[in-house]
């Protein structure tokens, strides 16, 4: 999501005549989008800033230019002035729900005046109405965040308060950026949002519609050939969601769905409000309807009052579903949020031994899941030039990252390729 917001953000500042730049050091501004999901991205803010200030200030004194250093994001939603307190040579502090005024905050600024701005409201005003369309194509494989925010209050997690309340963006409003994004040259749409399954809305017929809806109408946009989403959440997994992964061609055999934990007891205290058995019965279900379909989720190892007893429940769970990937953290304790004040914080040693015996599982999941394709075809959308020259990459229906020799002119095709090589996190193959 930190990714689309980026891009909107330049949308909204390209009128005024900004442009993005790769060279950070002749930037005239410079944002940091940042992530206060665990303590260690919210600290890389403050390592970041300080580079950023030798930056600003060799601008100043070399070239007699002011560099506008701004913080958005999540950081910037919880700890607001704190950041221009901390860090004085910020000029801006915004957050994820007021980032379509930041070429008011620009025009604002007097350097001469060392003004900082901090905005970090949850304003009344929904910033998608307010942001321009977009300023630049998005290449083959595009983001389109659909709804925001979250309502669930997993006890370990920063979202709500971040992020704020739960909100769906009107159905027409996303068909139509699908329809530009397709337009530009994009092919495939992943669909974004904290709590994604949760989006619903009213269409112009007075229905109410949930994601699985609207993926069916995304899929009959012309020139949209593949649709994914993430982040979604075992509760808001309905079936019309489920069955869409059957019916619609065009949405990926690939499913992020995080159960973080398998123990029933710490899913209860991480107030997840499901058992591991409701998880595994959304996975039976989604195997039936796909029986191909790769899975991925999330964990978070040492949740306070985590025993070995319930690691090894995780652990059960994990060799159970068998995973084609997934994300493993270890427990991070976040201000404000009702597990970070627990009593029964787990040893870091602890957290680190349970990390990497479930990261050994995971990966093992993952080469096995990636071994199976040897030899077999798939269609690979190619996104864009690898490391190596000559190379390009592109990602499989299962979400893996495919590499080929081609030439640069095949990039935003989809093409038939013949796996031939299989690694830990990635394919090759050639074209058929
Ligand atoms: N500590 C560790 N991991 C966390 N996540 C969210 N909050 C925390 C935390 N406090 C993980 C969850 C979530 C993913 C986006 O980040 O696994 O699904
Ligand atoms: Fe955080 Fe996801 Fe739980 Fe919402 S559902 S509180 S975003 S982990």
């Amino acid at each position: 999501m930190n990714v689309y917001d980026s891009e909107r953000m330049a949308d909204a500042l390209m009128p005024s005549g900004y442009m993005p730049t790769d060279a950070v050091e002749d930037a005239d501004m410079v944002i940091l989008n940042t992530c206060h999901i665990r303590e260690k991205a919210a600290e890389k803010v403050y390592s970041d800033l300080g580079r950023l200030r030798g930056l600003k200030k060799r601008a100043s004194e070399e070239q007699n230019r002011d560099m506008l250093i701004a913080v958005a994001g999540c950081v910037a939603q919880a700890e607001g002035a704190e950041i221009t307190r901390r860090a004085p040579w910020v000029d801006m502090v915004v957050g994820p729900q007021t980032y379509h005024r930041l070429p008011e905050l620009v025009a604002k600024i007097d350097p001469e005046a060392r003004t900082r701005l901090v905005d970090t409201e949850f304003p009344a005003e929904v910033k998608f109405d307010f942001l321009p369309e977009e300023q630049a194509p998005r290449g083959p494989a595009a983001f389109l965040s659909v709804q925001e925010g979250c309502d669930k209050f997993c006890s370990f997690c920063v979202v709500p308060y971040t992020r704020g309340a739960e909100f769906s963006r009107p159905a027409q409003q996303i068909i139509a950026e699908a329809k530009r994004l397709a337009a530009s040259g994009s092919k495939e749409i992943t669909l974004l949002g904290q709590n994604v399954n949760a989006w619903h809305g009213e269409a112009e017929d007075g229905k109410s519609w949930g994601l699985g809806r609207l993926i069916r109408e995304m899929a009959d946009i012309e020139g949209i050939e593949r649709l994914r989403y993430t982040t979604s959440h075992p509760l808001d997994m309905d079936d019309d969601l489920m069955t869409a992964h059957r019916d619609v061609p065009a949405l990926m055999p690939y499913l992020h769905l995080p159960v973080q934990a398998g123990s029933d007891r710490i899913l209860a205290a991480m107030n997840r409000r499901h058992t591991a058995d409701d998880y595994l019965k959304i996975i039976d279900r989604l195997r039936e309807l796909v029986p191909h379909i790769a899975l991925s989720g999330d964990f978070i190892v040492g949740f306070p009052g985590e025993t070995d007893r319930d690691f090894a429940d995780t652990i059960k769970l994990v060799d159970t579903v068998k995973y084609a990937s997934a994300y493993s953290f270890k427990y991070s304790a976040r201000p404000g949020t009702p597990a970070s004040s627990d009593d029964a914080q787990i040893d870091e040693q602890v957290k680190s031994e349970r990390l990497s015996a479930l990261q050994q599982l995971l990966d093992a999941q993952q080469l096995a899941f990636n071994r199976n394709c040897a030899d077999t075809k798939m269609v690979v959308l190619m996104e864009k030039q690898a490391g190596r020259d000559g190379q390009l990459s592109g990602r499989s229906p299962f979400m893996q990252s495919v590499y080929v020799d081609a030439p640069i002119d095949e990039i935003g095709k989809m093409k038939q390729v013949i796996i031939t090589d299989t690694r830990q996190n990635s394919l090759s193959g050639e074209f058929v």
